[in-house]
Formats: structure tokens, C-alpha cells, sequence
């Protein structure tokens, strides 16, 4: 049985590469993180001067978890994101002012509604359990 000329054999498309692979995540987290350095309640919380190296866990770790490669394991392992965020005073007020900008850059991708969806659930579930702090 062929599948066709040079083609591999069909496999499950994942989420990662039904919104547009790499350039759909790396635009999503560029225009987040423009917000974050515009954003007074969070850029408080992001330690480095520079947010290029956060930008880049971020999105690495986006298109990881949705099917993508998985350079940031390779780099930082487990990405155990409730202890890493620790450190980080996340009330409500910090995961609401996170949840607008990414809500922002996440409209802007202009997902199909359907992707935009599942991809906003699953950043508000995370977010949420993210909080470690009252208020
Ligand atoms: C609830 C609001 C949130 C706040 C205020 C917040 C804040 C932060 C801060 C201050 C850092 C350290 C920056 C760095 O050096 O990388 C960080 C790292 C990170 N955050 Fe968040 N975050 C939030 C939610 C989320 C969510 C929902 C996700 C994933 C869906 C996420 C994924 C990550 C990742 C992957 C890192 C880098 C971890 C590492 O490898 O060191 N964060 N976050």
C-alpha cells in the first residue's frame, strides 16, 4: 500500500501543528510578554532585566505541552510549574493581569474559535493553579 509520493504515513495531527507550529506559539508569547514589560503589576515580578530568556521558557514550554518539540525539557526538565512559580507572589490580581495580556496575544493569533478555545481553557485552568498566595 502506498501513501502517496515521499510522503509519511499519516499520522495524528497535533494541536501544535493544526494552529501553525512554531510561529503561531512564538507570536502569541512575543506579543505577551511586550505586554508584560508595559504592565506594572507584572513586570514587577519578573526578576530579570532582560524578558527575552523568560519569553523563550514560555513559549518553548507552550509548543512542548501541545505536541511540539521538546526542547524545553531537554533544557530544564520536569517542568514542575507550580514549584516553580514559588518564588512568585501570585495573587489575584498578578494571575488576572497575566490572564489579560495573554488573553490579548492569545486573540491576536487569531486562532480558529475552536483552537482558541481549548487553548484559552487550558491557560486559565493552569493560571489558576498557578495563585499560591490570598487575594
Ligand atoms: C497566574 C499567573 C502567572 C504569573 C504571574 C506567572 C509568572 C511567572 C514568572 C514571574 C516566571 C519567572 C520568569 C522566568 O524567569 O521564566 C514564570 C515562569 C514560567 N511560567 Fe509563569 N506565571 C503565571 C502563569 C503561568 C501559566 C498559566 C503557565 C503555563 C501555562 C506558565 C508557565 C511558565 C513557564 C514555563 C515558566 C518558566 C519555568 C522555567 O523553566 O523556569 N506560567 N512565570
Amino acid at each position: 500500500m502506498t501513501t502517496g509520493a515521499g510522503q509519511a504515513p499519516s499520522q495524528p495531527r497535533t494541536f501544535y501543528d493544526a494552529v501553525g507550529g512554531e510561529p503561531t506559539f512564538r507570536a502569541i508569547v512575543a506579543r505577551f510578554y511586550e505586554l508584560v514589560a508595559m504592565d506594572d503589576v507584572l513586570r514587577a515580578l519578573y526578576p530579570e532585566e532582560d524578558l527575552g530568556p523568560a519569553e523563550e521558557r514560555l513559549g518553548l514550554f507552550l509548543m512542548q505541552y501541545w505536541g511540539g518539540p521538546t526542547t524545553y525539557s531537554d533544557e530544564r526538565g520536569h517542568p514542575r510549574l507550580r514549584m516553580r512559580h514559588a518564588p512568585f507572589a501570585i495573587g489575584g490580581a498578578e494571575r488576572d493581569a497575566w490572564l489579560r495580556a495573554m488573553r490579548v496575544a492569545v486573540d491576536e493569533a487569531a486562532l480558529e474559535p475552536a483552537h482558541r478555545d481549548q487553548l484559552w481553557e487550558y491557560l486559565e485552568m493552569v493560571a489558576h493553579n498557578m495563585t499560591n498566595r490570598p487575594g
